[in-house]
């Protein structure tokens, strides 16, 4: 791309910035924010009402994965703590939390905000390589071992994040989580799932995500920036899961991504079981 192409995105990022940052200043200054809330600049985890993705995987959670407040739970690519802020209402020591993420900023913010408050929250920044998240990134997530001991959590969720990691590093990760739960105890993984009925919709024109671009085994929205979003075939998953000793436990839940109706979820949510014993 030329210098004079590149300028004008590179330009309106700048000034998209620079609003947030004014704006984060006036919210400090008029006590509009409480401490719950990152900052504007700080919101990369994508589109949706912030606390109420969080209220409802909350729901989910112990609703559909029986989390229990003295649990001991892992949120892997915890983001800027969508999940860890609610989740700070209902684990209770000596339950726990830990989160990791690529991103640096993230991880700091929610070190500052909410370990302090609930010191049974702990966060860790891993510097991984992913082009979109944290392009610097000096480890590969393919060989990254989770900083955690062998069945150390009760319950492990990853929201929107294989969403944004390209098939090997899905596959590595699995094995670890496998690796930190516990026997007889639930995953919660999302997806942008490719099979029959995603693949029909996306013919179709129904799809929200436009994934035309193709990778070695998944999709892209742009094959300049691959984990920017990224869909995976359904069989790729299931075999990777069932290979790391995770069954899935009743359905699949589909999400609406590519136009498929009646369903409450974006994504695609896949719960499993590590075998007990
Ligand atoms: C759309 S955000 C979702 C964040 C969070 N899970 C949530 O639901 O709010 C995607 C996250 O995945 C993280 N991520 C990307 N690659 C990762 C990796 N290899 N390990 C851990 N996190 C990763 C990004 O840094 C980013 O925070």
């Amino acid at each position: 791309m030329s210098a004079s192409k590149g300028g004008v995105p590179v330009l309106k990022a700048r000034l998209v910035r620079g609003k947030e940052v004014v704006l984060d200043w006036a919210d400090i200054l008029l006590g509009r924010r409480d401490w719950s809330t990152p900052p504007r600049r700080l919101m990369f985890v994508g589109g949706g009402d912030f606390s109420k993705i969080g209220e409802r995987y909350l729901n989910f959670f112990v609703d559909v994965c029986g989390l229990k407040p003295d649990d001991s739970v892992l949120d892997a690519g915890c983001g800027v703590g969508r999940l860890a802020i609610p989740l700070t209402r209902y684990l209770s020591p000596p339950g726990a939390y830990r989160g990791f993420d690529v991103v640096k900023p993230g991880i700091e913010w929610c070190s500052q905000a909410i370990t302090p408050r609930f010191p049974h929250f702990q966060f860790e920044w891993a510097n991984l390589y992913n082009k979109t998240y944290n392009p610097q990134g000096t480890m590969t997530a393919a060989d990254f071992r989770f900083p955690y001991e062998d069945q150390q959590f009760d319950f492990i969720f990853l929201t929107s994040v294989f969403t944004h990691m390209l098939p090997g590093d899905v596959d590595h990760y699995l094995a670890e989580i496998a690796r930190v739960l516990r026997p007889g105890k639930f995953c919660l993984t999302t997806y942008f799932l490719l099979n029959e009925e995603s693949r029909r919709l996306m013919a179709s024109g129904a799809s929200r995500l436009d994934f035309k671009y193709g990778g070695r085994g998944y999709l892209t929205l742009d094959p300049t920036l691959p984990e920017s979003a990224v869909a995976h075939e359904e069989a790729f998953i299931l075999a990777s899961l069932s290979k790391a000793g995770l069954a899935v436990d009743t359905s699949i839940r589909y999400g609406s991504w590519c136009g498929r109706k009646g369903t409450i979820r974006f994504q695609d949510e896949v719960v499993a079981k590590k075998a007990a014993g």
